[in-house]
């Protein structure tokens, strides 16, 4: 019997990232032909996780360019995959989560009738302007996919409401999957500040910001509550990997350059931000990715944004919606960094989304739907 032909297409560092063990067990399976296409909706943040997971897309768009519109990469991404898809023509594409690369990649697939699995199916905020354009993509995502592999059963309870019930799997989050592999005990980061500082002596924050419904006030909002953080507690390391958009960069240097204990660096590789996580004491954050990564490692999270799509680890007391008000923000972190009892109760680690199995799990779902395997996988159990 021919093999199935696989094709994963992915563009940003966050996609890259959960995609990547994906990619490598769809490779190692013998009834599957798997290849990659990238759209380089990011260039240089891709290329780090492409080398750590040791990634050689067989197709690349290279469609980055900077201050991209939506409307440009959504574009770019349509015109470069109809050629692929074109000429590849697979029997199942593979789209992973909520980027502009998610939709144009399902939407090109669907204009040529192919089938189409989603890979962290089913998150939502019900607000469609927020996050944004994430919400819609993956509401539109969710329409077009055959296949839809959930995180969590929360996430396919999102899709029953909408009517989607056909071919829907929960399978854990590919990102505990990746963060397994990364996380080890004596490791050494290539960037020599994070081998310098003190992770014990020290209370080391973790900052990432970089979305686009927070451009602008909020995001002014959330500087300067991480600078008067900063100010008010001399034991306090902010460490911030600044994303590569500019309109980032600019709000990032204007409100907290010239801080002895602000360190604002160049985005890190997936393993160092994993081990940099690992160390620290606190994480605050916009980021998706962060949200579902740090309370496997036991670190408590403060989200920069008035909702989340992911409930379950707030519901497990390790992530906390700090919004997007100065003043919350800074109150809620004051207590962390002050009330031992508080910071306790939110640092344990909790697994609500995955098991490290959840590429096993996608992978054998698709043999089943190609009448390959006699039962489906397995439900992920959150622990
Ligand atoms: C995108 C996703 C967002 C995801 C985020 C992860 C969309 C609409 N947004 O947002 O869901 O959370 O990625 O980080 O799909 N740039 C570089 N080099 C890079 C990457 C980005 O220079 O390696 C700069 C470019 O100027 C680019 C800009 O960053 O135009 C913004 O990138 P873009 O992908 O449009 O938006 P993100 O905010 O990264
Ligand atoms: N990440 C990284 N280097 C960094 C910052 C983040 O490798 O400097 C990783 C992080 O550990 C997570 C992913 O990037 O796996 C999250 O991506 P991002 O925050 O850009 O996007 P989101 O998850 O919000 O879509």
């Amino acid at each position: 019997m021919s093999r199935i032909r696989v094709m994963t297409i992915f563009g940003t560092r966050p996609e890259a990232i959960k995609m990547a063990p994906l990619v490598q067990a769809l490779k190692q399976q013998p009834e599957v032909e798997a290849t990659c296409c990238v759209t380089a909706q990011h260039r240089e943040m891709l290329d780090s996780v492409l080398e750590i997971f040791h990634i050689q897309p067989e197709y690349d768009l290279n469609i980055m360019q900077p201050r991209q519109s939506l409307s440009t990469i959504t574009t770019k991404c349509l015109l470069g995959m109809e050629e692929v898809l074109g000429q590849a023509r697979p029997d199942l594409v593979l789209v992973h989560g909520d980027t502009s690369t998610t939709f144009a990649g399902a939407l090109a697939a669907f204009y040529q009738q192919i089938a189409v699995g989603h890979v962290e199916a089913g998150l939502r905020t019900c607000d469609k302007y927020s996050p944004f354009p994430e919400e819609m993509n993956r509401k539109l995502v969710g329409d077009i996919a055959d296949l839809h592999f959930c995180p969590t059963r929360k996430n396919r309870e999102n899709l029953l409401r909408e009517g989607i019930e056909q071919g829907v799997f929960v399978t854990g989050n590919t990102v505990i999957d990746a963060l397994k592999t990364t996380v080890v005990k004596d490791y050494h980061f290539a960037t020599p500040l994070l081998n310098q500082l003190d992770y014990t002596g020290k209370k080391v924050i973790v900052v990432t910001c970089h979305r686009r419904e927070n451009y602008g006030q909020p995001m002014e909002n959330i500087m300067t509550a991480l600078r008067e953080i900063a100010d008010a507690h001399p034991q306090v390391e902010l460490v911030y990997p600044v994303h590569l958009s500019p309109v980032v960069r600019e709000a990032a240097g204007k409100y907290l350059s010239g801080h002895p204990r602000i360190h604002l660096i160049d985005p890190l590789t997936a393993d160092e931000m994993h081990n940099l996580m690992a160390r620290s004491y606190l994480v605050m954050t916009d980021s998706g990715g962060l949200q579902e990564e740090a309370p496997a490692l036991g670190r408590p999270v403060l989200v920069l944004r008035r909702e989340t799509e992911r409930p379950e680890a707030v519901e497990a007391g390790t992530v906390r919606i700090a919004g997007t008000r100065r003043e919350d923000i800074v109150e809620l972190a004051n207590r962390l960094l002050t009330d031992e009892e508080a910071y306790r109760a939110m640092a344990h680690a909790v697994n609500p989304y995955g098991d490290g199995q959840a590429c096993r799990r996608i992978v054998e779902a698709i043999l089943w739907k190609f009448g390959l395997r006699d039962t489906p996988p397995e439900e992920f159990q959150a622990g």
